[in-house]
């Protein structure tokens, strides 16, 4: 099947098989494997992308069933080789270690305070809880994501209070 899809900001027109998950379709057809797979179940969130503003698990989603939407994925958080603030506030605080989590982790923690800049920790440690990190705790992420905020609010002030739906990353504030 024929399915249009707007990623990190350009256009995609593919043909796929109905049963191609998304995450496949992002990895396998168009290379963009900083989205992980772990589980394959909906559990873990290695796999969790951004799908019209809603952090949602790749491998739940068909491919098919994304056409016609805007998506961000972790590679479309930086801007060039800048980090987003988000990014930098995880390497800052020391927020990964092997990383295989940290894509989907990025991911939802960027739609959320794109919806919330103003999210509290116990709203980010609500909104992490779908995503299993075996390996750094959750204490810096936590802290990395109450640290991004001031980027994220400085882009919804700039916006005017509304908030930017992705695609694409952000910049600090000025
Ligand atoms: Fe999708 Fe685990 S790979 S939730
Ligand atoms: Fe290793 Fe999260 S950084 S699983």
């Amino acid at each position: 099947m024929k399915i249009a899809l707007t990623i990190n900001g350009g256009d995609a027109v593919l043909d796929v098989a109905p049963r191609t998950t998304l995450a496949d379709c992002l990895r396998h057809d168009l290379g963009l494997t900083g989205t992980h797979l772990a589980c394959e179940q909906g559990v873990c969130g290695s796999c969790t992308v951004i799908v019209d503003g809603a952090a949602v698990r790749g491998c739940l989603v068909l491919a098919v069933q994304a056409d016609g939407a805007e998506i961000v994925t972790v590679e479309g958080l930086a801007d060039g080789d800048a980090l987003s603030p988000l990014q930098d506030a995880f390497r800052r605080h020391h927020a990964l270690q092997c990383g295989f989590c940290t894509a989907g982790i990025l991911t939802t923690l960027h739609a959320l305070l794109t919806e919330n800049p103003d999210a509290e920790a116990d709203e980010i440690r609500h909104v992490l809880s779908g995503n299993i990190c075996r390996c750094t705790g959750y204490i810096p992420i936590v802290e990395a994501a109450l640290d991004a905020r001031a980027a994220y609010r400085a882009r919804r002030d700039a916006a005017g209070g509304d908030p930017i739906r992705p695609p694409g990353g952000i910049s600090g504030p000025s």
